[in-house]
């Protein structure tokens, strides 16, 4: 089965990542690994952190001559801020932070050690990740992407072609594509960032070209809303998820909003819908996937909140470590890595999972199958 595991700390060494299950034959691009990095540290109203760091992945195992032979693929990313042992010790939990829950939980009271680990710098090692399942899921004409829809109060309302998002999206400061909505949401950050606040918002992830069947509805674990949902919500502040316009959907009446089945000759089953998002049942029914995340504001705030002094229990200001104003344009990157994890762990379910030859074997046969179903 395809997993992965991370380590490192924040202010650490590094990160170092160890993806099992990848399947042999694989031709793996490492440049577009540092690319997903680029994309991850990128977009307005990321904090200082990100200039400092220039992320690369070195390659451990796993690979011979750029090509993936079935065994376990290693990653190291390199922290340029090694300074975990200079910094200093933190006695005031930071609120919207694991700080104080996870101090009681392992019996800590420097909250350095659990701000170390629970950074959501742990999240480039699940870019690294990610990149090697989208390049995986590429050899099937799979794509994933994201773009963002909404910043605090400000909200695309325009509606543009799935095609076009992605190309607009990467071109854009904010990966959004709506140009009047973009600027609403950049002078908001400012305005956020003048005022030592922060913001949150909503990034929409979307996966093209997916067969139907991936995932299932015999059991509860194996239905793929559920598994997309959780890894979804594991990315740091994220706190809802939606798939498809479900919110929307939950104030009409059933009739205005299943996506109804139509057949012809050419293209077979179509809808010309997609309200469900790719998915019925917990599994892909050959629509695209698109799943919503919705994250938080920023916790760390340059107005610091207030907290207590572990050691004294006096009222103090929470601590403050160099933080965003807004982070939604990586959380989506980082929400594609996500999907891209999941998507493939599903596709290899499905079509067996040893070496990329035999895969596309199988995955010929059963699209051929669905012609003539
Ligand atoms: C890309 C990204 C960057 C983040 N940057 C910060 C930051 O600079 N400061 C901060 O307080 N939280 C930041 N967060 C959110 C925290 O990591 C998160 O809120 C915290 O670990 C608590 O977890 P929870 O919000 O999921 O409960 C970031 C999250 C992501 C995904």
């Amino acid at each position: 089965m395809l997993r992965f595991l991370t380590a490192g700390e924040s202010h650490g060494k590094g990160f170092t990542v160890i993806l099992d299950g990848f399947p042999a034959g694989c031709k793996v691009d490492t440049a577009a690994i540092n690319g997903e990095f680029l994309r991850r540290q990128a977009g307005y109203g990321r904090g200082k952190r990100m200039k400092i760091e220039q992320d690369k992945a070195e390659i451990v195992s796993g690979l011979k001559d750029g090509f993936s032979f079935g065994a376990p693929i290693a990653i190291f990313i390199k922290n340029n801020d090694f300074s975990i042992n200079k910094k200093p010790a933190i006695y005031s939990p930071r609120p919207g932070h694991a700080d104080l829950a996870g101090g009681m939980k392992y019996n800590l009271k420097d909250y350095r050690l659990v701000l170390e680990r629970a950074s959501a710098r742990e999240t480039v090692a699940r870019v690294a990740v990610g990149a090697l399942c989208k390049q995986f899921l590429g050899n099937f004409k799979i794509s994933v992407f994201s773009h963002v829809i909404q910043i605090g109060s400000a909200r695309v309302l325009k509606k543009i072609g799935q095609n076009s998002i992605f190309k607009l999206a990467e071109r854009s400061p904010l990966r959004c594509v709506d140009k009047k909505a973009e600027k609403e949401m950049i002078e908001l950050i400012d305005e956020a960032a003048k005022k030592g606040d922060s913001l949150g918002g909503v990034f929409e992830v979307i996966a093209q070209s997916l067969p139907p069947g991936l995932g299932s509805y015999a059991q509860w674990d194996m239905r793929l809303d559920g598994q997309i949902a959780s890894a979804i919500i594991s990315v740091p502040a994220v706190k809802a998820v939606e798939i498809g316009s479900a919110v929307e959907n939950s104030f009409h009446f059933g009739s205005d909003v299943q996506d109804e089945i139509f057949y012809n000759q050419k293209s077979g089953f179509i809808r010309k819908t997609n309200r469900a998002g790719g998915l019925e049942g917990g599994i892909t029914n050959g629509g695209s996937l698109v799943v919503r995340g919705y994250m938080k504001p920023i916790a760390t705030l340059s107005q610091a909140l207030s907290s207590v002094d572990i050691r004294t229990k006096k009222q103090v200001k929470a601590f403050k470590e160099r933080a965003d104003v807004c982070a939604v344009p990586s959380a989506g990157v980082i929400a594609e890595s996500m999907l891209g994890f999941v998507l493939m762990r599903s596709f290899l379910d499905k079509f067996g999972s040893d070496s990329l030859a035999d895969i596309k074997t199988n995955y010929k046969s059963y699209i051929d199958r669905l012609k003539n179903y």
